[in-house]
């Protein structure tokens, strides 16, 4: 317990005029000095927004999570930030994560807060409220809304995103009709809450939870399930405990923990996603994460959730079968238990109890999916700074291929001409898909799942070899290599690609070799030309300017620490 005067002191505590004004505004929003005097104020981030379906629930979750913290004697304040909903938003989420993460932080410093609620769901706002919070350094404490309710189409669960990819294989393929297609969209979405998948919402909250900063067993309650308002009344509780802990982000913030939340990563089978988003979160408090970390720890970590896209349950079943503790207790041996996590207790003390239910949805470390994790780091000349491939979602016999590039120049080249009868591809050809990196387009948008060309699809095949400075969405899967850095707009090599040259994918070697001699390398990096961009002003222009590759999170780099002096928070 501290014993240090709260934050919010300095705005309500003096006795000149400033003091009084901000007191006033407190009674002009209706609450009596007798009321807040001396309680924390807990700031509760909201991301609610009619434009992102996701998190939709979020209004009624930060009720209850009031309810909480007015029960265990603080003062709770709920403020909206931005909100990035992945389907609405063009190009990308992404391209927002870190103007949210700005929001975040600068709302933090500027305002009267002593602790705050992060209230996330849909991919981007879990980690962008993470970073922004971790540079403003409070005590933090999140809570998500939740997958929403897996929905039925003819007998049989279907999950977001993910059954949509394939089913729209099979219109593609002739073997789904346009009006089964139809009744599909009116099956797959039953409710408000993130997609139902291990897609990147799920993935990221479900290591918010491995991190510390969730309550254990929370992140993975279904989002219209009464004991997620109960766990956000809980939250309310625990945060304004917190703030007389000085329990800051800080301290959970450590090494330690972004281990255990490589590791869980791996044994999830979780989206790539998270690989750049734990980079960014890490980096705000100048903890570097190394893309060689995620595939040294991946190697030496079972796969164990068999939840889609790499396996075959949903989230509802992952719940059921013991959800984050679940898998954390089962990981146990390998992970590192002492971590300070938001009960106050450590890792190890919150998954004392906590086992799997199913061990066919979390399997056992003896039992697992695959021994070796789910993701790979490859490099080469072709990916000096590293690209990220999800083995738990690729095919096993193209792990080791070479085969000649049919290059895609961008997003609107591969759209205009994938379903071409007449491109010249099949299966062992190797798509490749560039400037859709970080400042490419700009915002490193999911087109990495490049579609397996119509014609293959045909023949019957359903995966093929495809690369891109792209990401894909968490809910996607195929022989996919992800992330490459540099991406072609920051003269990576993947920019002098020419159709017909020969690409080697060796991911048991961890290898993307482009099969060119030197000279001729040398020769195509001068011919190169930067793609244009329309991009000159605003927003996006920020973005070019500042944003960094993607075995670097993607973060801005004047966001970052420049030491670990620079970390500490300094008030207004
Ligand atoms: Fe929001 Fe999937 S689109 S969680
Ligand atoms: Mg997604």
């Amino acid at each position: 317990m501290t014993t240090r005067p709260l934050r919010s002191s300095e705005w309500f505590a003096g006795r000149d005029e400033l003091a009084l004004q901000n007191r006033s505004a407190l009674r002009s929003m209706g609450f009596d000095a007798d009321f807040y005097a001396g309680k924390p104020v807990i700031g509760i981030a909201n991301s609610w927004s009619e434009l992102n379906n996701c998190n939709l629930n979020l209004r009624d979750l930060a009720e209850a999570v009031k309810r909480g913290v007015i029960a265990a004697g603080g003062l709770p304040l709920e403020f909206p930030t931005i909100s990035l909903g992945e389907e609405f938003m063009k190009p990308s989420a992404m391209l927002y994560r870190n103007l949210m993460a700005m929001d975040i932080e600068e709302t933090i410093r500027s305002n009267p807060i002593d602790g705050v609620v992060l209230l996330c769901n849909c991919d981007k706002t879990t980690p962008a409220q993470l970073m922004g919070a971790a540079s403003a350094d409070l005590p933090t404490i999140q809570l998500n809304g939740g997958p929403r309710t897996v929905g039925n189409w003819r007998g049989q669960p279907v999950g977001s995103g993910t059954d949509m990819w394939k089913h729209w294989d099979d219109v593609r393929s002739g073997k789904m009709s346009r009006e089964e297609w139809n009744e599909l969209e009116r099956c797959i979405s039953c409710g408000v809450g993130a997609c139902n998948v291990m897609g990147t919402a799920s993935t990221m909250t479900s290591l918010s939870e491995a991190l510390g900063v969730m309550l254990p067993g929370v992140s993975s309650l279904e989002a219209n399930d009464a004991r997620r308002l109960a766990a956000a009344e809980a939250t309310g509780r625990r945060i304004v405990e917190m703030v007389h802990e000085d329990l800051r982000l800080s301290k959970i913030f450590t090494p330690a923990a972004f281990d255990n939340a490589i590791r869980t990563l791996s044994a999830l089978g979780g989206s790539t996603n998270a690989v750049v988003h734990l980079i960014a979160m890490a980096g705000r408090r100048n903890i570097k994460l190394p893309l060689n970390r995620f595939d040294e720890l991946a190697q030496e970590t079972p796969f164990l959730v068999n939840c889609s896209p790499s396996g075959k349950y949903l989230m509802d079943a992952f719940h059921a079968a013991g959800g984050v503790p679940a898998v954390l207790s089962e990981l146990k041996s390998l992970l590192k238990l002492d971590c300070l996590t938001v009960t106050g207790r450590t890792l190890g003390e919150n998954i004392a109890a906590a086992r799997s239910h199913d061990s066919d949805v979390i399997k056992t470390l003896a039992d697992p999916m695959a021994a070796d994790g789910a993701l790979a780091v490859v490099t080469g000349n072709l990916a000096p700074s590293g690209a990220v491939i999800k083995t738990s979602a690729a095919s096993s016999h193209l792990m080791q291929h070479r085969g000649r590039a049919v290059v895609f120049n961008d997003y609107d080249d591969m759209l205009a001409r994938v379903n071409d009868p007449d491109l010249p591809v099949d299966a062992d050809s190797v798509l490749v898909l560039r400037n859709a990196g970080p400042k490419g387009v700009p915002g490193f948008p999911e087109w990495g799942m490049i579609p397996v060309p119509q014609k293959l699809l045909e023949q019957g095949v359903t995966d093929i070899v495809r690369i891109s400075d792209s990401r894909m969405s968490g809910t996607s899967y195929g022989t996919v290599v992800l992330h490459i850095a540099p991406e072609a707009a920051a003269c990576g090599l993947l920019g002098c690609v020419r159709d017909g040259d020969e690409i080697e994918l060796d991911v048991e070697g961890r290898r993307l070799h482009l099969h060119l001699d030197d000279a001729e390398i040398q020769k195509r990096r001068a011919e190169w030309q930067p793609p244009p961009t329309q991009h000159l002003r605003g927003y996006p222009r920020l973005y070019i300017d500042h944003v960094l590759q993607a075995d670097e999170g993607c973060d801005f780099d004047f966001l970052r620490p420049q030491s670990d002096a620079a970390v500490e928070f300094v008030p207004p």
